[in-house]
């Protein structure tokens, strides 16, 4: 079967809508299972806690997860695999966040505002349906990959001065990056 690659900014498929998935097939089981080897393997400088399949050039609605447990340093991973992920409640309550993303190497930025807390309903890879609350990094992690199946990149949150330096900062390592021969 295809072995998937991750792709960068500005690849087109990050700026595309996915499409819900109607039947979890091989297919599908096939990508869950590539997306979360390049989400391990990161982008060489580091590992991912989160990727969406418009990342690996592919338009069906799933993201995978594996984001540090925050509420207890002993327990697990809060790891996750989420088709058709949905936001059903988000709180009021908002909350200022620092984000990177694999296909934007070199770089991070903020103030992202996002939900501080959510309800997210999603099938796992199985075909069950589940609902659950999140906060913290893990709604996060959720809303930035959400977005990612939506076209939506978390600096265009960014305000506009901040884009700007961003953007100029993200080409200036891009270039170096291919002056560097990689
Ligand atoms: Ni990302």
């Amino acid at each position: 079967m295809k072995t998937y690659r991750l792709v960068s900014y500005p690849h087109p498929a990050l700026r595309k809508k996915a499409q819900p998935v109607t039947e979890i097939t091989d297919e599908i089981q096939h990508l869950i299972q590539e997306m979360l080897r390049i989400m391990y393997e990161g982008n060489g400088e580091s590992t991912g806690i989160g990727l969406a399949a418009n990342q690996v050039n592919s338009l069906h609605r799933v993201i995978v997860m594996d984001t540090p447990q925050y509420r207890d340093e002993n327990a697990p991973m809060e790891k996750r695999i989420m088709i058709n992920p949905e936001i059903v409640w988000a709180s009021e309550e908002m909350m200022d966040c620092h984000e990177g993303c694999l296909s934007v190497p070199h770089v991070s930025g903020g103030p992202v505002p996002r939900h501080a807390r959510i309800r997210v309903k999603y099938m796992d890879e199985h075909g069950k349906t589940h609902e659950e609350e999140a906060d913290q990094l893990f709604a996060n992690c959720i809303q930035h990959e959400i977005d990612h199946l939506n076209g939506v990149m978390y600096f265009d949150y960014l305000p506009k001065g901040k884009r700007m330096s961003f953007m100029r900062k993200y080409e200036k390592a891009q270039r170096e990056e291919k002056k560097a021969g990689n």
